[in-house]
C-alpha cells in the first residue's frame, strides 16, 4: 500500500521504500562476509518481520535456510508488556546451528533479549540479532544487536511488517503513526 492512502493517519515518514531496501542490500552483503561459508539459519519473528526476511533472503547471494517463530509481546496495544509468549516455535531442531534472528523493531529490547537467551538455551552454536529498526530504548538493556538497519526516534511506527492493531503492515514505507489514532 502506498504511503497516499494512510497520509491522514501519519506524521512522518521514517524510512522510504527505497531506503530500506538499499540498506538491507548493504546489511546482507555484511552478513555473508561474516558467516563466509558457515551455513546459516535466519529465524524471522512473526509477524512483523515477514517483510524484513523476504527482502534480507533475496539479497543474499548464498544458500540461507529460514525458519519462523511467533511470540507475543505487545497484546494490541503500543507498550511493551514485557511478559513473552511463545505462539509458534521453530519447525526444526537448531543444534550447532549458526542462527540470525531477523525482526522487524527493537524497542525496549525485552523481546529479543528472552528470545536470543531462549535460542541459546537449545544449543544453537551461535544467535546473532538482525533489527531493521532500533528506538533508543533499546540501548538500556543487554541485548547485543549485531545488525542495525535504522535508528529511530521513540516514536510509535508503522509499515513494512510494523502494525497498529494487524494494521498498516503493507504500507510499503515507515512511518510515525499520529498519535490521535491510539488516543
Ligand atoms: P520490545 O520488546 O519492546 O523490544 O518490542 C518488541 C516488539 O514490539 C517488536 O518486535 C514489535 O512487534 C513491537 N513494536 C515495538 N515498537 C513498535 C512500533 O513502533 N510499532 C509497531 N510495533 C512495535
Ligand atoms: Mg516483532
Amino acid at each position: 500500500m502506498d504511503l497516499e492512502r494512510v497520509k491522514d493517519d501519519i506524521t512522518e515518514v521514517v524510512a522510504t521504500r527505497e531506503q530500506i531496501h538499499n540498506r538491507i542490500v548493504e546489511i546482507a552483503a555484511a552478513i555473508s562476509k561474516d558467516y563466509g561459508d558457515r551455513d546459516l539459519l535466519l529465524v524471522g519473528v512473526l509477524k512483523g518481520a515477514v517483510m524484513a526476511m523476504a527482502d534480507l533472503a533475496r539479497a543474499m547471494q548464498r544458500h540461507v535456510e529460514m525458519d519462523w517463530m511467533a511470540v507475543s509481546s505487545y497484546g494490541s496495544g503500543t507498550k511493551s508488556s514485557g511478559v513473552v509468549r511463545i505462539l509458534k516455535d521453530l519447525d526444526r531442531d537448531i543444534t550447532d546451528r549458526d542462527v540470525l534472528i531477523v525482526e522487524d523493531i527493537v524497542d525496549s529490547g525485552l523481546t529479543l533479549s528472552w528470545l536470543q537467551t531462549n535460542l541459546l538455551s537449545r544449543g544453537a552454536k551461535s544467535v546473532e540479532i538482525f533489527t531493521v529498526f532500533r528506538k533508543p530504548e533499546a540501548a538500556k538493556v543487554h541485548v547485543d544487536v549485531k545488525y542495525v538497519g535504522f535508528d529511530i526516534p521513540p516514536a510509535f511506527v508503522v509499515g513494512y511488517g510494523l502494525d497498529f492493531s494487524e494494521k498498516y503492515r503493507n504500507l510499503d514505507c515507515v512511518a510515525v503513526l499520529a498519535p490521535k489514532m491510539y488516543s
